[in-house]
Parts: structure tokens; sequence; C-alpha cells
């Protein structure tokens, strides 16, 4: 068996861990919202079409925000489709997912099922094909109390009080070359600062997210954002990251190390607003808004979608995701990764929420079920409050392909008024590690709970007929003595240890 040993230190924190770090993401994409979210002829349905077992699992996750309705969807979306008599809502084509919307649910559907939920509405801005005019409108429509002509459509809509949306997406995945009006670092770092210094003329207070990079791999990522924040440094609060995960050519040891590659990325962004903060002796600190996160097989998409000229249905299966064990603990140590950096991002959604890149599965007129990857985030969602811990860790390493040397165990902690909660991942795929963490620091000698994800294969993952073949187990050997806590975890596993 392999040993390591971690230290808390409370002297020097990471920084509070705000609840938005446990948002989701919900985009018209797939099965995504309809025939997952709401689905009106199903058993389950509530009264406004709503199936009342996701929505048990979505609370059980323990979801905060969720960023709405896209994702590339937005960049073709005119959300005036979305509001109004549904009978008489257009029916368009959804050119980033190659299907038919119908414009069913739209903005005060889904806010109806966020307040069902008890979460926070995110909305991202169609700044692909529309502009700062448009972003406007939908600003008035949504938070003006009354007394003009959007705020008074809203209310004749049904909607009396304004929704108050505070968090603002500025587009997405502007650099992207499957982005519905793609564009260049320079146009868009100034379309993001027009549209934000325009919408705090109405609302100075609205947290405003400029788009960075669609992800580290982008040829634009680094330059993209230090040259969109030059332009809208003064006018936004966040940058985006986005990064997805999979398993590829069955390289498992690089692919249980993918918060390396989290890390890092949060580490490069923060450099980059920074060096821009220099540059310009700004006082004020860009946070990031890792907005899109998860583990995505991208590669099994089909590469055929948008030439399927034909065809264009509603809501067709896409990415419903089996995900595995290893999955599941990926998930886990990116959301540690997100707790390492909670002094700097202070906003994440998990893409998505239900059938596409899900951790809960909608059966059509079926039952709903949870995926590997819901058992981490469920937990840590309810676990990790207060503030975010730096954990030092000594035991082994290993090589991998991608990454070179990484540590065998990954950890994060937080602490909160007497509580603590230590998230370890033990990436061997051979060995249990031992785990010892003196407690004196932190001063809890209590344990409360201890919970293990891990499977003997850990390509195992639930199915429509074995929905329970995974779940949470206690982590039977896991106990204080004298001061120490000793846990030991399994080969690829992820666990979680409340303390207190
Ligand atoms: O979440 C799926 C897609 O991934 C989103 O629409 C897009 O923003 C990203 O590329």
């Amino acid at each position: 068996m392999l040993t390591a040993r971690l230290t808390l230190d409370p002297a020097r924190p990471v920084g509070p861990v705000s609840r938005r770090l446990f948002g989701a993401f919900v985009e018209h994409m797939g099965r995504g919202v309809y025939g997952g979210i709401h689905e009106p002829g199903h058993p389950e349905a509530d009264e406004d079409g709503f199936r009342r077992d996701v929505l048990d699992l979505v609370r059980e996750l323990g979801v905060t925000a969720v960023r709405y309705p896209g994702g590339n969807f937005v960049s073709g979306f005119r959300w005036e489709d979305s509001v109004g008599p549904r009978d008489s809502r257009p029916v368009r084509l959804n050119l980033a997912w190659h299907s038919t919307e119908t414009n069913e649910v739209g903005l005060h559907e889904f806010a109806a099922w966020l307040e069902k939920v008890g979460a926070e509405l995110m909305l991202a801005l169609n700044l692909g094909t529309r502009g700062t005019l448009e972003a406007l409108d939908l600003l008035e429509y949504a938070n003006v109390p009354s007394g003009t002509t959007l705020a008074d459509q809203r209310i004749r809509n049904g909607r009396t009080e304004p929704f108050d949306v505070r968090m603002w997406c500025l587009g997405n995945e502007m650099d992207g070359p499957w982005q519905l009006g793609q564009m260049s670092a320079d146009d868009y770092g100034k379309l993001a600062a027009r549209t934000a210094k325009a919408m705090r003329q109405l609302d100075p207070d609205l947290e405003l997210v400029a788009c960075g990079s669609s992800g580290a791999g982008m040829p634009t990522f680094g330059e993209w954002e230090r040259t969109v924040l030059t332009h809208a440094y003064d006018d936004v609060d966040f940058i985006s990251c986005h990064a997805y995960y999979e398993e590829k050519d069955g390289d498992l040891g690089s692919f249980l190390a993918s918060a390396t590659d989290m890390d890092r990325f949060i580490e490069t962004v923060v450099a980059t607003a920074d060096h821009v903060k220099a540059v310009r002796r700004s006082p004020r600190t860009i946070d990031i808004s890792f907005d899109e996160w998860n583990v995505w097989y991208l590669s099994k998409v089909p590469a055929d979608l948008a030439k399927r000229i034909d065809d264009w249905p509603v809501a067709p299966p896409l990415s419903e995701e089996p995900y595995t064990v290893a999955d599941g603990v990926v998930v886990g140590s990116l959301l540690m990764s997100l707790l390492r950096h909670a002094d700097r991002v202070t906003s994440a959604s998990m893409a998505q929420l239900v059938n596409v890149i899900a951790p809960i599965a909608a059966e059509p007129e079926g039952p709903a079920w949870r995926k590997t990857t819901f058992f981490p985030f469920a937990v840590t969602s309810r676990l990790a409050r207060g503030t975010s811990l730096r954990v030092g860790v000594e035991g082994p390493g290993y090589v991998t392909a991608e990454y070179g040397e990484v540590p065998v165990v990954d950890a994060a902690a937080t602490i909160d008024d007497g509580a603590v909660a230590l998230f370890l991942v033990n990436r061997s795929q051979e060995e249990e590690v031992e785990v010892s963490v003196d407690l004196a620091a932190v001063g809890v000698a209590a344990l409360d709970e201890a919970l293990t994800l891990a499977d003997p294969d850990p390509h195992a993952a639930n199915t429509t007929d074995r929905p329970d073949r995974i779940g949470l187990r206690p982590a039977t050997r896991a106990a204080v003595t004298d001061g120490v806590l000793r846990v030991t975890l399994p080969p690829v596993s992820w666990t979680a240890v409340a303390l207190h």
C-alpha cells in the first residue's frame, strides 16, 4: 500500500468558497430542456410540465446557479421568440445543434423552474448574431420593474416582479470557428466593453462576464484574454474559462490527472488578467467564471451533425454520456481544482445538467437516475463551505503522457465554523493509498462521515437496466486516532471526509 501525508494550514487560506462554484449550465441542446427538465406528458410532470423526479435530483445535486440558454445555441437565439403566449411563439432552426427549436420553454418557464429548484438564474446574451441593443432590450424586459414597453410586456406575459438577473455572460465562445458570429479578439473586446457600459447605464451593479477563449488548447488562447481584457477591463467583473476532458486512447493515467490541466489553465488566465491589471494600474481585480467544465466525450459527437441538411429533429439525443467511475473521479478532482482557486474562481457551471453531458439521466416516459458524476458534485456542494484551505501533499507521484509527473493523491479542503471537509482522489490504478492528516492545526477531532466513489472496474457505469450499480459507499477504513485522521483510498477513487 502507498502512503501520503497531508498538512492543512488555516493560517494561509486560499479564500472564501463562493456558493456560485456549484452552478450548472442548461442549454437548448439535445434532450437537456425538452425531454430533460420538461416533459409535459410524463407521469411525473407537474402542472407546468416539469418533471418532479428530475427536480428532486437537481435539488439533491445541490446546484446553486444555472447558466442559460447556451452555449453555442445562444449565438442564434432571439430572446423575444421565447416569451409571450406559447402558441404564437416562432419555431426556429437551432443551427448550433442542428435541430428544431419550438420555444415551448423560454425565459419565464425556465425562471419558474429555477424557482422550484431554488437556484439563481444566470443569463447568456447573444453577441454573435445580435448586439448591444438587443442585450439592452432583454435586460430591460428582465430587470426593469415596470413603466416601459418591455417591462410592461413582461408583466402582461405573467411576471409582475422583475427577474432581477444579476449575472450576465456577454456572448459565448466568441473565438470558436463553430460559433455563429465568431470574431477577432479586438472586435469582441470592443463589443463586450460597449455592451457592458450600456448595460451598466441601466444597472451599475450587474455582474458581467467577458468571454475568455473557448479553451486552453485554442490557438487564440492567452492572447485572446489579454486583448479582450485590454478593451473591457474596466467594464466587466469576470473572464470565462471553458474546459472539457475525456479519456483518450485508453490513457487513463493522464485522464485521471485532468485537474493538473485545470489548475494550470486557471493560473494562466489569472496571470493574464493580472498582467492587464498591472498595465492599466487598475485597482480592480477580474475573477474567473468557469462557466463550462466537465468530462465530455466530444470526440464521439457525430462529425456529420451539421451536414444532415434534411433532418432537423426536435430535441434529438446528443452527448448522453454513460459516465464511468473514472469519469466521476475526474469530476470530483475538477471540483477540487476549483476549490484550490476559490480566491479567483468565484463562479462555475458544470456543463450540463440533465441528459446532455449530464449527471442526471431522464428517460423518455421513464425514470430519472444519477450518473457517476452526480455523486462527487452533490457531496462537494453539500460539504465545501466557508474557506478553502491550502493542502500540502507529501506522497508518491507517477508519470503521465500528457502532464509529466503528477501526484498520486489529489486533495482539497475547506473549513467553516469548526467543520472541516476534506476531498481526496487516488489516481493510482493498482494501489490503495493510506492518507494521514494531522488535524491539530484545524482543531477538529471527530469524524462525521466519510464517503467514497470507487469500483473494482473503473469503467463501470450506471445504466438504464442498473441505474444503482454505482453509488457512494461509506469509507469504512477511515478513523481519527490521537488527533490524526487515517483514511485508505481504493485505486481510482474519490473520497470526501467531514470532521468537526
Ligand atoms: O456544452 C456544450 C457546448 O460546449 C456549448 O454549447 C459550447 O459553449 C461549448 O463548446
